[in-house]
Parts: C-alpha cells; sequence; structure tokens
C-alpha cells in the first residue's frame, strides 16, 4: 500500500524536470595573449618608407612658424619583442599607446613573417607634436607627445615612456623623455620615476629645411642611464634610431605611418569542455535533461493520483 505512494512520490520526483546547465569550463587563452588579446597586430606588409606629399614652395622653418612634426621611434625592438611576444608562461602582457602616441606598423616584431603571433602590437610608436624652440638646424629643442605603456604583469613590471623631446646645439645631440617604473611586490628592482630624464645620445645629423620641413632620418641612440630600467640595460646600449621632423606650419609634411590593426590572436587548443558559458550559448540550446518538462510534470502527476486511489481502495472496508 504505501509503496504505491511512495513510488508515486519518488516516480513525480524523478520525472519532474530539471533545467540545471551543464557545468561548463570557460577556456582561457595562455601565454601573452590573455589581457592584450584585444589589442593586436596588422598581418598586412609593412611598408619600409614614409610617404613624403608633394614640398610646399616658398615655406621657411623660423622660430615664429615651428609648428608641425613627430617623432617616430621603436624605443628598443629586444624591449618591445620581450613584452610583446614575452617569455614562456608571461600572461597579461601589453603594449598600449595613448595621449597622442600610436603603434604603427612599422618594424614589428615577426615570426615565419607574421606579426607577433601573441596579439600584441610590437611596431615602433609615433609621437605627435607638440611644441617647438626653434633658432636653426643645428639648434632647436622638439617636443612631442604620447605615453607608451610596456605592461608585464608575470614580471612585475609597468614601464612608461612618456613625452620625448630632442634638444640639440653645438654638434650634440639628446633625446629626453619621462620614463617610469612601476614594479609590484616580488619585482627585482625598486619601482622609480623620473620624469624629463636624458634618455640618450643622439648622432645629429647635417640636415637642412626643405620648404619648411626638417627631417632627421634614422638617428643612431643609445642609452645614458641604466637607472631609467632598473638597471636591465646599460648606459652605452644601442637604442633604435628614431626619425623626427619639424616642420613650418606652411609645410607639409609626410603622411603619419600606418598603424598596427587588430587580428584576432591564436587562443591555444585545449582538450577541456569547450561548451561556452551559458550568457554565450542561444537560449534554446541550454543543456537538456532529454525530458520534455511540462508533460513529465503532468505525468508525474496522474501516477502520484493513481498512487494515491491504489492506497484508498486497499484500505476501503469491505462489505460482509
Ligand atoms: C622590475 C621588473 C623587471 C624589469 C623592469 C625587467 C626588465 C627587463 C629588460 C629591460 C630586459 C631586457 C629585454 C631585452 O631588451 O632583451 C629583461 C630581460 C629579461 N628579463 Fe626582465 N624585467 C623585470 C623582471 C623580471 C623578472 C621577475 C624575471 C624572471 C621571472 C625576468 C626575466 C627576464 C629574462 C629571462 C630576460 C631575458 C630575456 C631574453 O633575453 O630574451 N625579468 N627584463
Amino acid at each position: 500500500m504505501s509503496v504505491s505512494l511512495v513510488t508515486g512520490a519518488m516516480l513525480l520526483a524523478v520525472l519532474t524536470p530539471t533545467t540545471t546547465p551543464v557545468t561548463t569550463t570557460t577556456t582561457t587563452a595562455t601565454a601573452t595573449t590573455t589581457a592584450a588579446a584585444t589589442e593586436l597586430t596588422s598581418t598586412t606588409a609593412v611598408p619600409s618608407a614614409r610617404v613624403v606629399q608633394e614640398a610646399a614652395p616658398g615655406c621657411d622653418l623660423t622660430s615664429a612658424n615651428a609648428r608641425k612634426g613627430d617623432l617616430v621611434w621603436g624605443f628598443k625592438k629586444s624591449f618591445r619583442q620581450y613584452v610583446g611576444v614575452g617569455l614562456p608562461g608571461a600572461t597579461g602582457n601589453s603594449i598600449t599607446a595613448t595621449n597622442g602616441a600610436t603603434i604603427t606598423a612599422l618594424d614589428e616584431v615577426l615570426r615565419d613573417g607574421v606579426p607577433n603571433p601573441a596579439g600584441i602590437p610590437t611596431g615602433a610608436y609615433r609621437f605627435t607634436f607638440d611644441s617647438a624652440d626653434y633658432t636653426s638646424p643645428t639648434q632647436f629643442t622638439a617636443r612631442y607627445r604620447g605615453t607608451v605603456a610596456f605592461s608585464y604583469p608575470t614580471h612585475f613590471f609597468t614601464l612608461l615612456l612618456s613625452d620625448p623631446w630632442v634638444t640639440t646645439a653645438n654638434g650634440t645631440a639628446t633625446l629626453h623623455a619621462d620614463i617610469e617604473l612601476k614594479a609590484t611586490p616580488g619585482a627585482p628592482t625598486q619601482p622609480s620615476n623620473q620624469p624629463d630624464v636624458a634618455l640618450a645620445r643622439l648622432t645629429p645629423p647635417a640636415a637642412a629645411p626643405t620648404n619648411g620641413l626638417l627631417t632627421w632620418p634614422d638617428i643612431p641612440a643609445t642609452l645614458t642611464t641604466a637607472e631609467a630600467f632598473g638597471g636591465f640595460y646599460q648606459a652605452g646600449a644601442t637604442l633604435d634610431p628614431l626619425t623626427l621632423t619639424l616642420a613650418a606650419d606652411c609645410a607639409t609634411v609626410p603622411t603619419a605611418p600606418p598603424t598596427a590593426n587588430p587580428v584576432v590572436a591564436p587562443v591555444a587548443a585545449t582538450t577541456e569542455n569547450l561548451i561556452p558559458i551559458a550568457r554565450f550559448r542561444p537560449a534554446p540550446d541550454l543543456a537538456s535533461t532529454g525530458v520534455d518538462a511540462e508533460h513529465s510534470l503532468w505525468a508525474g502527476v496522474v501516477l502520484l493520483l493513481a498512487g494515491l486511489a491504489l492506497v484508498l481502495a486497499a484500505y476501503r472496508p469491505h462489505r460482509t
């Protein structure tokens, strides 16, 4: 008797539908692709030179009209590779440019002919013009604007390179910039902040302005401070050559180099459960137990009632 009741209740319980979703495992990208996967590289061919538009005749560069130009500099390609590609086990690395700086497609780190497969843009940087104090092609100061942030969380640092400026006089030239090394606990060096530090010695060319445009192409640069990079580079280390332009407001300046185009970074293959997490899954495809919910409920009710009927029938007094 009571067996019937219990059986009905059990059947109801068993057949009551469950919509609990199947537990899913989210697959995460590894190596250096994780945080910076949205900020990616170009797969297009890298142009080797910038396009110089038609010159503006009759335009002279003077102290009063030096108001245009830019600085294209990759800082140090091996560092772009160290952060952008990362050593094995690196996660969350990024290189970003803001406040007037852009990451170009020039001189990117290539792997098998393809820009950095880790997905982080590794091209040289373009800093936009800020201001200039121009006396002559051999005596001037040109300031540029922008910040590039190199972040390597598993090596406990973020390095900020900001607002570079070049000054030349008496046959020498120096590149200055703000360098800030942010170091988190575990870093092998202390954090440091060096605004306007003399960063590199440059070899000034014998260049004269043409139609209001002064160009210093591919100028060799060597590091003059070891402190700026936590001692990881020694003074005298070779940095990337830089190209600067300084121009009168009436001059025609070269077009900006192309910026690195985003591409989707490859995600590591995995043998884990690849079912996407529930919020990305189309609603009708919610993991199913294979049982129709509404019909199962009614079937359970009917069985329960049947069980009750059997119980009542069993207890009905018999007429003698
Ligand atoms: C404040 C923290 C750190 C800073 C500023 C820093 C900076 C640097 C720099 C500037 C380089 C030279 C990159 C190049 O041009 O080739 C370098 C290389 C290297 N760093 Fe760090 N690093 C830091 C922390 C670490 C930590 C914690 C590790 C180890 C867990 C590490 C391991 C290495 C290795 C192995 C290289 C050589 C890479 C190569 O030659 O390919 N670094 N680091």
